[in-house]
């Protein structure tokens, strides 16, 4: 048949991709992970079953917010959980990353525990185990249940800190049996300023008044609040893991950052002092109060008192908070000085950044993200020289396609093979790298742009009302990397 042959060509294009190879996963450590992940509310569907509530991201696409897409559907992997994890037995994924809903969990956000969600995550924990796979589990993936925004404005509020560690703690008592790695939330960075500045990502909220998507909230302040509480909470559920579950569990626990691979536009030192700005705000905002305790200088410098500030109590307890960090990594951003005049059209936290991204990337006729793996090693590097070299998972890097473009997908397999490549360099110069995920398992709900592109190693015909999964290249390829002869041949 036509998909046989199909098969038999995509086999062979792979095995010429591996040919060229430089390496292979044996020049990795046995015990460094490879893996692929999704997130809940982008790959689940059965969004109103079995008594789950919205998230503040069912809310953002059902408002229209995400090309009028939704994740009410998906890839329907609620149902379809374990042909999924016989795709992954196909690749030969060693461990899986995904994400716990937590309305599906604890429908109103806190109390009342659903045990039809208790059900799915076990199923799901248990067919990966029985197939050899690590579950690698994320707690907060941009949403929030809908139902804690609407009580106390979610992130904003301090009583989130109380219902996130309530909800982790739960997730330890009832999986962490079978589950050692823990990520609180997924891109705490990202989130918030997609989030709380510039409304172009849920709860929608905007400081900024250039900002897009915006219906709500109008104080510069908060960004920071919520990021404030999000250290806190992910540092209470830390230290809970810690005391109550570490040493039985055997377990490790981190948070997961987007990595901005800032480099500065020109050889300026303006450029170069603006790009170790960038670094402060978008990454030192996290990891400095997480390695060291406290807020970066400049961020203190240049928000004054919108900063919220960290108790001594507070401090310690943040500080040291993590086994691991995940970083997400995609892309260069190139980086302006923009202290002496400040454009109109920049966002607060440009304005109290002082930069101007030039996202070189976002030309619109360069669809496909280009392949720089000395960018993603300049930022191990940064991460061992400022932070102290801590385990590091790159949680997501992963190439950008147009939804319907071939199953053929050189562009990801050129990028994959790039970036593992890198990876490799990096590892042999020190870095303390533990593990890389393919960004995505399937092609599924993109958090930007709804259906319009994809990431996924599995393609999914949007008309199929079957929603089968066809592997293209990128699966072929990863699956001859991991030394798997291939499927289907
Ligand atoms: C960031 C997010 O974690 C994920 O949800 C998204 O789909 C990918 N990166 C690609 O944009």
């Amino acid at each position: 048949s036509l998909s046989f042959y199909l098969l038999l060509l995509l086999n062979l294009a792979a095995a010429l991709a591996l040919g060229a190879d430089k390496y292979s996963r044996d020049d990795f450590p046995p015990e460094f992970v490879f893996g692929s992940g999704t997130s809940a509310y982008q790959v689940e569907g059965a969004a109103s079953q079995d008594g789950r509530t919205p998230s503040i991201w069912d809310t953002f696409a059902h408002a229209g917010k995400m090309a009028g897409a939704t994740g009410d559907i998906a890839c329907d992997q609620y149902h379809r959980y374990k042909e999924d994890v016989q795709l992954m037995v196909d690749i030969g994924l060693e461990a899986y990353r995904f994400s716990i809903s937590w309305s599906r969990l604890i429908p109103n956000g806190r109390g009342r525990v659903n045990p039809k969600g208790l059900q799915y995550y076990n199923n799901l924990i248990n067919e990966l185990i029985r197939n050899g796979i690590q579950p690698h589990i994320t707690l907060h993936h941009n949403d929030l249940p809908q139902a804690l925004e609407d009580e106390y404005g979610g992130w904003v509020s301090r009583k989130i800190v109380k219902d996130f560690t309530a909800y982790a703690d739960l997730c330890f008592r009832k999986f962490g049996d079978r589950v050692s790695h823990w990520t609180t939330l997924n891109e705490a960075n990202v989130f918030v300023l997609g989030g709380y500045d510039g409304g172009y990502l849920p709860p929608q909220r905007c400081s900024s008044p250039f900002g897009f998507n915006c219906t709500k909230g109008n104080s510069t302040t908060e960004p920071y609040l919520a990021t404030h509480h999000i250290l806190l909470a992910h540092a209470s559920a830390a230290r809970l893991y810690k005391e109550k579950y570490q040493d039985k569990q055997n377990g490790f626990i981190g948070i997961n950052l987007y990595a901005f691979g800032a480099i500065p536009l020109t050889n300026t030192t303006k450029d170069a002092i603006a790009t170790q700005r960038a670094n402060d705000f978008l990454i030192g905002w996290y990891m400095d109060p997480l390695v060291y305790g406290e807020y970066p200088h400049v961020m203190k410098k240049n928000v004054g008192s919108r900063l919220p500030s960290f108790t001594d109590f507070e401090s310690n307890q943040v500080k040291g908070s993590f086994d691991f960090l995940g970083l997400n990594y995609y892309l260069t951003v190139h980086i302006k000085d923009d202290s002496e005049k400040l454009e109109m059209e920049v966002r607060n936290f440009d304005a109290d950044m002082a930069i101007k991204f030039a996202v070189t990337q976002d030309d619109p006729s360069e669809f496909e993200f280009p392949v720089t793996p000395w960018n993603l090693q300049g930022l191990l590097e940064y991460f061992k020289q400022v932070y102290g070299n801590p385990p590091i998972y790159i949680h997501e890097n992963g190439q950008r396609t147009p939804r319907n473009s071939s199953l053929e997908d050189w562009h990801r397999v050129k990028y994959m093979k790039g970036y593992i490549g890198g990876l490799l360099d990096a590892l042999r110069n020190g870095s303390n790298v533990r593990g890389y995920f393919a960004w995505s398992f399937l092609d599924l709900l993109e958090l930007l742009d709804g259906y319009q592109s994809s990431f996924g190693l599995y393609y999914i015909d949007l008309d199929d009302p079957d929603i089968r999964r066809q592997p293209k290249l990128s699966a072929h390829w990863y699956s001859h990397f991991l030394q798997r002869e291939g499927f289907n041949s």
